[in-house]
């Protein structure tokens, strides 16, 4: 089996209104329906979190999978600002069970955002142990998964 990496990125949306939105945005679902079909035929796997305009997320498998998606998401006028945050190689996925997992913001993640001194979800002032906590998180997080278009 070739080697698995893990890629986190974080970025700003473009199309999504960052107010308080009850369930999932209209965009963010259309990406994650898409997602969920492609990453299954690439073999990836990972997390998707949106809050606050900003998205972060995790993907995992093959590098060259894991590269490529990442070129066309860099090339989506949805988001800007696309940073990745890091890259390692991984013995085992995180997220194994889900083409692309959802997570909505929720009370747990801002009491996490509090109890490291962040107001908001600004990835973008995050340090390397916050990433990993955010990650962590994630792991954790109860999913959303009633997605439509
Ligand atoms: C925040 C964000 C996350 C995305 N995540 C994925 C993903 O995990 N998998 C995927 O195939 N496309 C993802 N996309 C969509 C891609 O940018 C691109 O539109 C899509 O892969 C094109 O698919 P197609 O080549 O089948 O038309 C994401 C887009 C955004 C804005």
């Amino acid at each position: 089996m070739k080697k698995l990496t893990q890629l986190v990125y974080i970025s700003r949306s473009t199309s999504v209104r960052p107010e308080n939105f009850k369930g999932i945005e209209p965009t963010v679902g259309r990406i994650l329906l898409k997602s969920r079909i492609n990453n299954k035929r690439s073999g990836l796997t990972g997390v998707l979190y949106f809050g606050d305009g900003c998205f972060f997320q995790c993907i995992e498998g093959e590098e060259e999978a894991v590269l490529d998606l990442l070129q066309k998401i860099k090339d989506d006028p949805r988001h800007s600002d696309i940073t990745v945050r890091s890259q390692r190689w991984i013995e085992k996925r995180s997220f194994g069970s889900w083409e692309m997992k959802f997570v909505a913001i929720e009370a747990p993640l801002t009491k996490l955002l509090e109890s490291r001194g962040y107001k908001r979800f600004d990835p973008y002032q995050f340090d390397n142990q916050m990433d990993e906590s955010v990650l962590h998180f994630l792991g954790a997080a109860t999913a959303v998964d009633t997605i439509s278009e």
